[in-house]
């Protein structure tokens, strides 16, 4: 076993950490050249290629290819320096489903990038709600400098505004698109020219003085960019907000950064800056309200994602596993306490950018699969000590698709319930029923869960079902005291879910509107 001293030594290095964005901000670009920097690939275009292996809906194969490709760049693990970072990949587009929400339970920071002709879009603002719920620093990157986008102050405003988040740019963009000239470095007191086609070679960085001025001559001094920039920064410092590490850790601020992941402008300074103040990996809450400290000797995790049906070969399925103290060691007999029963973890994988690798050294922080034969549901938790450790559940995440769902053969009514149940407990969808008809909705938050139930139904319980789509709903639970079963109609359907909970499943927000006018007195609820 490793002695405490080391022990906390290794953990107090880990950083792990989500990136967010709504598709084509440049989540993927920007991963790149952290891997880059990290020596973890050696090629831009790597994660690229792999993401952008299109799949055919509906043909498995090619989902089940891009699933397989898609773990591997799930968990990324790379040194810099002296740290261990370790980046966790919230898919996006026809990859969105519930997974992506729950990858943010097991991270300790998330990097927010905003594509900065665009600003804040919505599945940013998405991703954002459970970071802040979870109450999480979020760094923002202001991508896509290299191009005419808003005005930086406007953006701030924006992202305080949609977000209801404070921000403190760390650096400033010096012009933008054909004008970017640099970034005026607020943090380092510096600036950083913008020179794409030299990137390695001349002067990078002019050092400012006390006044945050260039001292003697320089060529930008004579443009007015440079004028404009400093009463921008004079601006910032007087009218902004304090800089605080406490409101960081909290959630409450935003350090932000201006930059251009394509021309790998920015990107570096990011890097450097936000391993200043990421922090190490957390401690973690027990259902009886104890503190697990990551750096206990004893080994604790919980699973929050099962990826499964990876190899058609084998069939298996890897559990994901955030290690939330101590340090994981090939062969270690753990307690799963669901059930409590015992078992040994011989086969465990450690997610590298271009392959999975067995674990050598993994401790709380780091990521790690264990491949599954069917132990394991999202939200267990597993412990190598004597006392039971019971992590709090993972929240549940409001559906936004409905689908109705039957068997297609009648006959087979005993492996369609099978099946569903234990989909259902498995976290991979959310079951509900009609008020009288007792009909099965399904509820997702992206495509790709109805694709993967169907599919799973199909293959593992040998049960084919006809779906029929109900279309986006807003989902929305009722005191069973307030409810009286006249107020469903088809704009406002009224189901039950799998603990028997009532809740309508509203056609938009007209509908909602609509219903809480009639009925002011009930109350209305969301998951997250
Ligand atoms: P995502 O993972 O968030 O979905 O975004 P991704 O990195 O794939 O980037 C989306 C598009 O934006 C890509 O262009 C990418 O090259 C471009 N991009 C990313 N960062 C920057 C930047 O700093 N400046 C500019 N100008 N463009 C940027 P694409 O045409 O969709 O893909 P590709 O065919 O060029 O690879």
């Amino acid at each position: 076993m490793i002695n405490k001293k080391d022990l906390a030594k290794e953990v107090n290095r880990r950083r792990t950490f989500a990136i967010i964005s709504h598709p084509d901000a440049g989540k993927t670009t920007i991963t790149e050249q952290l891997l880059l920097f990290g020596g973890a690939i050696r090629q831009a275009g790597t994660v690229k290629a792999k993401k952008s292996g299109k799949f055919a809906k509906s043909d498995w194969m090619e989902i089940e290819k891009q699933r397989g490709i898609s773990v591997t760049s799930s968990v990324m693990q790379f040194e810099y320096d002296d740290k261990r970072i370790n980046i966790l990949d919230t898919p996006g587009h026809e990859d969105f489903s519930e997974d992506t929400y729950r990858t943010l339970m097991a991270v300790d920071a998330a990097v927010m990038v905003v594509d900065s002709a665009k600003g804040i879009e919505e599945q940013t603002k998405k991703l954002f709600k459970v970071c802040r719920m979870r109450g999480i620093p979020i760094f923002t990157f202001m991508n896509k400098l290299d191009r005419d986008g808003r005005e930086p102050l406007e953006l701030i405003e924006e992202l305080e505004e949609v977000l209801e988040i404070d921000a403190y740019p760390l650096n400033w963009p010096i012009g933008s698109g054909k004008n970017l000239k640099g970034l005026y470095d607020l943090y380092h007191n510096r600036i950083e020219l913008f020179r794409p086609e030299e990137m390695n070679s001349g002067e990078r960085f002019i050092h400012l003085n006390d006044e945050g001025e260039i001292e003697g001559e320089h060529e930008l001094k004579n443009e007015s960019l440079y004028d404009q920039v400093l009463e921008e920064a004079l601006l910032l410092k007087e009218a902004g907000n304090e800089f605080s590490e406490e409101a960081i850790s909290r959630g409450k601020l935003t350090p932000v950064f201006f930059g251009s992941a394509l021309t790998n402008f920015g990107v570096q300074t990011f890097l450097e800056t936000f391993l200043q103040f990421a922090p190490e990996p957390s401690t973690q809450e027990t259902k009886e309200d104890k503190i697990i400290q990551p750096t206990d000797e004893e080994f604790s995790g919980f699973i929050f994602k099962i990826q499964a049906n990876m190899d058609p070969n084998h069939r298996d399925r890897i559990a994901f596993l955030r290690i939330c103290s101590g340090k994981f060691e090939k062969g270690i007999d753990v307690t799963l306490s669901r059930s409590n029963k015992k078992m040994r973890l011989s086969n465990s994988t450690q997610f590298l950018a271009e392959s999975r690798e067995a674990v050598t050294d993994a401790v709380a922080g780091d990521i790690i699969g264990l491949y599954d034969t069917g132990n394991f549901q999202i939200g267990d938790t597993i412990y190598s000590g004597k006392t039971d450790v019971t992590f709090k559940d993972l929240p549940q995440f409001t559906p936004e698709l409905f689908v109705r769902v039957e068997a297609k053969n009648v006959m087979k009514q005993k492996s369609f319930h099978k099946g569903i149940n234990q989909l259902v407990q498995e976290g991979a969808i959310q079951l509900y029923k009609s008020y009288h008809t007792e009909t099965y909705i399904i509820g997702a938050v992206g495509q790709l869960q109805f694709e993967v139930f169907q599919h799973r139904m199909n293959n593992e319980y040998n049960s084919e079902v006809v779906m029929t789509s109900i279309g986006s709903r807003i989902a929305r639970w009722v005191d069973p005291k307030q409810l009286d079963e006249n107020m469903g109609s088809s704009r406002n359907m009224l189901v039950r879910d799998r603990f028997d909970n009532p809740l309508f499943l509203f056609e938009n927000q007209f509908a909602m509107r609509w219903f809480s006018d009639k009925y002011p007195e009930v109350e209305l609820t969301a998951l997250l």
